[in-house]
């Protein structure tokens, strides 16, 4: 089923109090391909606050670079609006469209787009001297903007004489030359190696701390957006499916879908049995089980129950709130934890656990759920 446009819950309770350097408003976008129509965007509203990282999250073909190239001016939406650093910078109903360069924000992408032959330096002086920019002044800043990123020393190689995560620092002294302020990222770190991304992630964290920039910032890596973003708007078919901080969305995902893609879970079916202060009672092939849920249930309703392998604790004895008795099938010790596959009922649960203790094959155990943890939502 097409998924219906989604306008944020409460965009006023949900976004900081500081002032939005980037504003989109009811955005749609949709391509006319000879295959037919794709609605890349169904109504998309955010503000991205002063200072703050908004990461874009979602799978292949969920609009993320649509959304974000609507924003730079590099794609004409079809109806809807964007301010950016307070000026309209798209509107449909009062015909504005400012083209890409009066937009006041840069771009990185992941495929670094430098000039291979431009010197790192001209590669970087580049926005500044299409601006007009004294020479003295653009010499200072360039320097100043390569030692930002651990550069400086490379200033007169090109492109193609460093290595990826080097080219990416370029792309980014690039963008932080011309100090407005505002920074697209489209997946730039997903060309790099783990170890190398994981390096530029955490430096890109401390210049964004130190500099103070603003970023909308597309990725579809988990781990990077809850590392990463201040909030993150988790897209799905072209439509917010819930915004919210990295907490927010992995503790209380608003949908099945959310908490699918944040974190992997455990899915169980059940009905409805009771609803009790707060919490609900499911009816589980495994047994009664106690989650909670934000919507609003009946009693009898087809459910599914959703928790994270982490949020799960094996316990010995007979007894223990909201416990499923359960068989080890497999462990696999992965150094930082052990991660067992286990039976209950012919269903299959994945649980992780820090505990030095490796439980054999076959050996029976209880596994106790956290009430608050086991998020109830409706079958579809
Ligand atoms: N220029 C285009 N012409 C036609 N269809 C397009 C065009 N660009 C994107 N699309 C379609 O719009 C949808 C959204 O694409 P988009 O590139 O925004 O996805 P994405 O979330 O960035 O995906 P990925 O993670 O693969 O980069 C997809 O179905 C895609 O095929
Ligand atoms: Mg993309």
């Amino acid at each position: 089923m097409a998924a219906q446009p989604t306008e944020l819950r409460e965009p006023e309770a949900a976004a900081p109090a500081a002032r939005p350097r980037i504003s989109v408003r009811g955005l749609t976008k949709t391509y006319h391909t000879r295959r037919g129509e794709v609605a890349a965007l169904r109504g998309v509203s955010m503000d991205v606050a002063e200072g703050e990282i908004m990461v874009l999250l979602g799978p292949s073909g969920c609009g993320k670079t649509t959304l974000l190239r609507c924003v730079a001016g590099l794609e004409h939406p079809d109806s809807g609006e964007i301010v950016v650093n307070d000026r309209t910078a798209f509107s449909s109903a009062e015909r504005v469209s400012l083209p890409p360069e009066r937009r006041d924000l840069s771009m990185v992408f992941q495929s670094y787009a430098l000039w291979p032959h431009m010197t790192v330096f001209d590669n970087v002086a580049y926005p500044l001297r299409t601006t007009k920019v004294a020479k003295a002044e653009v010499r200072e800043r360039v320097h100043g903007v390569l030692d930002t990123v651990g550069l400086e020393k490379y200033a007169a190689s090109y492109p193609g004489q460093l290595s990826g995560g080097q080219q990416q620092r370029v792309a980014l002294a690039r963008a932080l030359v011309t100090n407005q302020g505002v920074i697209l990222f489209d997946e730039p770190l997903s060309n790099l190696d783990a170890k190398v991304r994981e390096r530029l992630r955490d430096e890109l964290l401390g210049l964004q701390r130190d500099i103070g920039f603003t970023a909308l910032y597309v990725t579809h890596d988990q781990t990077e957006a809850t590392g990463l973003g201040d909030r993150i708007a988790v897209m799905e078919v072209g439509s917010v499916a819930q915004l919210g901080s990295p907490t927010d969305i992995y503790y209380t995902p608003s949908s099945r879908y959310v908490a699918d893609f944040v974190g992997s879970a455990n899915e169980l079916h059940g009905s409805v049995k009771e609803l009790t202060g707060g919490h609900v009672l499911v009816e589980t092939p495994v047994g009664p089980l106690l989650g909670s849920t934000t919507a609003t249930l009946t009693p009898g309703q087809p459910v599914r129950v959703l928790f994270r392998p982490e949020h799960c604790r094996v316990t010995a004895g007979p007894e223990g709130q909201n416990r499923l008795q359960c068989r080890v099938e497999r462990s696999m010790f992965l150094g930082s934890h052990v991660e067992y596959l286990l039976s209950a009922a012919g269903e299959r649960l994945v649980l992780k656990t820090m505990e030095r203790e490796i439980l054999a094959p076959g050996s029976e155990v209880g596994v106790c759920l956290d009430p608050a943890m086991a998020r109830v939502f409706p079958a579809e």
